[in-house]
């Protein structure tokens, strides 16, 4: 069994969209998946690695040493990833520790066992006023590689901005949203990523990551699929609901429509 990065958004191009039984998709955006680790689980990972791994890898942005599937490297940088827990975030992590990199990450206190176990080796309760103080202190001594922003809340580009500007290190941060207009250190660099950039021809990304390494660390359970699905229906009919209830928000899931030439639809 395989799965793939479906990139109809991106590409403006139905054909290559999700949530349709045939999707044209690039062959370095499809990667297998071992028996054990069944789709329902699988699938969770796509868009969260690819964006992940545009923030991390291409050269622009943190540009750290690509991921090892085998031994552990080891790159003497602190990673800061704000939103550890969202999808997108999970992804970066284990990347980030695959990659031999320190992992800081934030979370609401219920996640914080969830982002550990991932491989963050601190985590920091972001609704605390003074969460940035803290990262700052915890960064005393060590050398940032850059802070990757990983959830869409107001302000929290702006903090990342400020925590970097205070650090030793790259100052960098990598957003999943877009720069804002104000409130960003002149010493800091902020850009903003998309997962696409990482399929397009020449681009080394997409292949390493996806072709070379994914196979591999999964089969091995070097990377886990996180988080957990929360498998809203079967089906076409099921799309919309599973909208309504990402935008409704979630924590440490991922909201998964299943078996799309099916049509039963459940509440969650
Ligand atoms: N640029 C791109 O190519 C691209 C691609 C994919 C996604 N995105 C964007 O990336 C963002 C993340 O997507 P996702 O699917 O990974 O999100 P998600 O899984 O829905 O995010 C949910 C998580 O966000 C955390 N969170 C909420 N408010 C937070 C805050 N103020 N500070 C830190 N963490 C907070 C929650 O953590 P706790 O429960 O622990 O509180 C929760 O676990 C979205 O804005 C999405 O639109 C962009």
């Amino acid at each position: 069994m395989a799965y793939r990065h479906a990139g109809g958004l991106s590409s403006n191009d139905s054909s290559r969209g999700a949530f349709q039984k045939y999707v044209i998709v690039s062959q370095n955006a499809v990667a297998e998946l071992p028996d054990e680790i069944g789709l329902e689980r699988g699938v969770v990972l796509p868009l969260g690695i690819s964006t992940a791994a545009a923030g991390l890898y291409q050269k622009s942005y943190l540009a750290l040493p690509f991921p090892s599937p085998d031994a552990a490297l080891s790159y003497d940088r602190i990673v800061l990833i704000w939103g550890g827990s969202s999808s997108v975030g999970s992804c970066a992590i284990q990347l980030a520790v695959a990659s031999g990199a320190e992992v800081f990450a934030t979370a609401s206190s219920r996640n914080f066992d969830y982002v550990k176990k991932l491989g963050a080796s601190t985590v920091f309760d972001y609704h605390d006023a003074n969460v940035g103080d803290q990262i700052v202190d915890a960064l005393e001594g060590k050398t940032l590689a850059g802070v990757y922003h990983a959830v869409g809340a107001d302000g929290a580009v702006q903090t990342c901005a400020r925590i970097a500007d205070r650090s030793k290190g790259k100052a960098i941060v990598v957003t999943v949203r877009g720069v804002p207009d104000n409130g960003i250190p002149s010493s800091v660099r902020v850009k903003a990523i998309s997962s696409s950039t990482i399929f397009q021809d020449g681009n080394p990304v997409g292949p390493d990551v996806w072709r070379r390494y994914l196979p591999k660390a999964l089969a091995k359970g070097a990377l886990i699929p996180k988080p957990d699905p929360l498998i809203i229906g079967n089906g076409l009919r099921s799309v919309q609901h599973g909208l309504d209830k990402q935008q409704a928000g979630v924590s440490a899931r991922k909201v998964v429509v299943n078996k799309i030439d099916e049509d039963s639809s459940h509440e969650v």
